[in-house]
């Protein structure tokens, strides 16, 4: 058999879930059928095939997956061969019940719905690894896999288990982690409350206790699980990694989820691929999502795939919103404008029966009739006239901090000064640095190249290392721009309160002592004045800092209670400059902020007229793509450069090219994609498009 090239696919993927495992024989030939009159390109499955694959211990039944691959393959249809584990079969749930999940109040979860495993049990394990070596070793050299599709959705239903052998898997990790049982109680400062542990089989995983739990033992449990399933995935990257070297891995994530973290899975697989369900009946969705892809470009520095999306409407939210007409094509081509090489979908043909019978699919209930079948054609046209854009970069000059130890520290039952969320602060800095048209890749402290940015945002780094207040300095020292956001450089890696408190090891950065955090109350009006003059009310946070001499105040708080203390500072350092934010900002005044902060910063900043309008930027380094995309039902103008190219027009009226520039009327939901040389090889640089 003559093998393809796997990886990466002559044009961008088009394609999704497909399980011919649910439907009868007659519907698979009619499906390819459908496929290749649409153009798709690459499939995943069998993603929840495992009772099909292994109906009993050690039968193993793969021939009928081998008759679809090789008729997918006739049809020069690739597959993501899905390695099927991430649901036991029944039978063998049923015969070794002590590998379901326990809750932390001790219920152990029953089956019945999917991922009915512990991520440590080793039973569990043992059969993950022999259903991976078999289907490695049968399909290995099949002209249809482009890819490993490993388990599904890691994390979404259980990460966490609360079991005795998670407890037992706990404890040996953290005698890795901190080496002794001293080590383990210093660092988790065991004296305060009488928690002292003289043998370390006393050491439990957090479950419900009395009162208020150690922070430091709920952030290791965090950093336990996260690291558990990574164990878990590579067992079976290891498998593949062997048997079948050269055929790209990868898992797909969920965008910036809260359980895992994705700097350490990204690290150990050969692809990003992520699944992205924006709200269509969220009017910000589009800005919230924008935040997740610019993580899922930065994890490799690569471009990524959207391996699942919903043609229409989900069917897990409390009110499933369907797409309106044009928005699978907007929300699948804002993917690809942020640096995915194609869109893919859940699922093909939607199911008639199980939890997702409302879910939608290319091919909904009255098949080749649905709408999102012909939305789909659409954008497989529009797929195929993008395929010069793929392999190509995102031009992105500002980047924003994502490190899970401040995710997961700053949980709501952490006794914290008062609730402060990380996802929040996050989304709040992106929708500012979004409306100002700039695309944002996120960085790992320390790990990432930071020169690459000319501004750094941090919403609120509560954990912070020596390694990582380094990184920052080093980043300024070279001319860069930092914006650290309140609640940073609280705790260590144990969470334990910087010596001399915050802002810890960003204090000679910063210039700064925080005295006392200060949340406010609802009725609390703590005003912040600019030194433009501008005022705004802050929100539920403010600090008490004191400046050190080199540092300029830029805000300060007015009326009580922290009348005339400084409230946003800048320090200078080499070429750069590091704010400290110490207020909560309110959008309204979070962005023309940040607007002056990144000009200042030489970034180029298009402050937009219409924030429902997204212009997104990638570069081959030779020539430019330009995406515009309207997020809103009502249609919008953007105006080009008058030389530029129209490689993909908007439905409706054709762009008009006059001397002063070129005019795009885009419709509801409407994307055009422009086409021009690259000016500079930075990634800093975007073409002007006013919208
Ligand atoms: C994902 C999952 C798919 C499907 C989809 C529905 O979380 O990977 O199997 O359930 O959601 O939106």
């Amino acid at each position: 058999m003559t093998v393809p090239q796997r990886w990466p696919l002559p044009a961008m993927a088009f394609g999704g879930d497909w399980n011919p495992d649910q439907w009868p024989r007659e519907v698979w030939q009619h499906d390819i059928t459908l496929m290749r009159q649409l153009g798709v390109n690459l499939l995943s499955l069998p993603v929840f095939a495992w009772p099909q694959l292994e109906p009993s211990e050690g039968e193993y039944r793969t021939d009928w997956l081998a008759e679809i691959l090789d008729a997918l393959d006739a049809a020069g249809i690739g597959v993501a061969l899905a390695t099927g584990t991430a649901t036991p079969p029944a039978w063998l749930v049923r015969a070794h019940p002590e590998m379901l999940p326990v809750r932390a109040d001790g219920v152990r979860l029953d089956f019945g719905s999917r991922q009915s495993y512990c991520p440590s049990s080793p039973v569990f394990r043992a059969k993950v690894a022999a259903l991976t070596t078999i289907l490695a070793t049968r399909f290995g050299d099949h002209p249809a896999l482009r890819l490993w599709h490993v388990s599904n959705e890691y994390g979404d239903h259980i990460s966490r288990c609360w079991c005795e052998v998670c407890a037992a898997s706990f404890r040996r990790w953290l005698l890795r982690r901190h080496g002794s049982l001293a080590g383990i109680n210093a660092a988790w400062g065991t004296k305060v409350w009488g928690q002292l542990y003289t043998d370390v089989e006393q050491i439990e995983v957090p479950r419900v206790t009395p009162g208020p739990d150690n922070p430091a033992r709920l952030l290791d449990f965090e950093r336990f699980c996260s690291d558990n399933v990574l164990e878990l995935f590579r067992l079976e990257l290891d498998i593949l990694g062997e048997l079948t070297p050269g055929v790209p891995r990868t898992t797909n994530f969920m965008g910036l989820f809260h359980d895992l973290d994705y700097w350490r899975f990204a690290a150990v697989e050969d692809l990003v691929s992520n699944d992205a369900y924006p709200d269509p009946g969220n009017t910000a969705s589009h800005t919230d999502i924008a935040l997740s892809y610019g993580l899922m470009r930065s994890l490799k520095s690569r471009p990524w795939l959207l391996i699942e999306s919903a043609p229409s409407a989900v069917s897990w939210r409390p009110v499933n919103v369907p797409k309106a007409p044009g928005q699978l094509r907007a929300h699948a081509l804002q993917a690809v404008a942020h640096g995915s090489d194609g869109a893919m979908f859940f699922q093909w043909r939607a199911a008639r029966t199980g939890p997702e019978r409302f879910h939608s699919a290319v091919l909904g209930h009255r098949g080749e009739a649905s709408r999102s079948f012909a939305e789909a054609s659409q954008l497989a046209a529009d797929l195929a006239t993008l395929a010069p854009v793929a392999g190509s970069r995102v031009r992105s000059s500002v980047a924003m901090v994502v490190d899970w130890d401040t995710i997961w520290a700053l949980r709501p039952d952490a006794s914290l000064p008062a609730e402060i969320s990380w996802h929040a602060e996050a989304h709040q800095h992106h929708a500012a640095l979004h409306q100002l048209g700039l695309a944002v890749d996120s960085v790992a402290l320390p790990g990432s190249d930071l020169s690459r940015y000319a501004v750094i945002v941090a919403p609120t780094l509560y954990v912070t290392s020596d390694a990582q207040a380094e990184a920052l300095t080093e980043f300024v020292r070279g001319g860069g721009t930092l914006v650290v956001g309140a609640f940073s450089g609280v705790v260590n890696e144990c969470e334990q309160v910087h010596a001399g408190g915050p802002p810890g090891p960003l204090r000679e950065l910063l210039g700064v002592e925080v005295d006392e955090q200060w949340p406010l109350l609802e009725t609390d009006e703590q005003i912040v004045e600019f030194d433009s003059g501008a005022r705004t009310v802050g929100r539920f946070w403010a600090e008490w800092i004191e400046p050190s001499d080199d540092v300029e105040v830029v805000a300060h708080y007015d009326g009580r209670p922290l009348h005339d203390l400084p409230a946003i500072t800048r320090r200078r350092l080499g070429e750069g400059a590091a704010y400290y934010v110490s207020a909560g900002l309110p959008l309204d005044s979070l962005t023309p902020w940040l607007h002056q902060v990144c000009a200042e910063a030489g970034v180029d900043v298009r402050m937009s007229a219409n924030p429902s309008v997204e212009v997104v930027t990638r570069t081959d380094g030779a020539t430019d793509y330009v995406f515009v995309i309207n997020h809103a039902p009502t249609p919008a103008e953007a105006r080009g450069p008058a030389d530029a190219d129209v490689l993909l027009a908007p439905d409706g009226d054709p762009p008009v090219r006059r001397a002063s520039g070129l005019s795009i009327t885009l419709p509801p939901f409407g994307v055009a994609v422009l086409r021009m040389p690259s000016t500079t090889p930075s990634l800093h640089h975007v073409h002007s498009i006013e919208v």
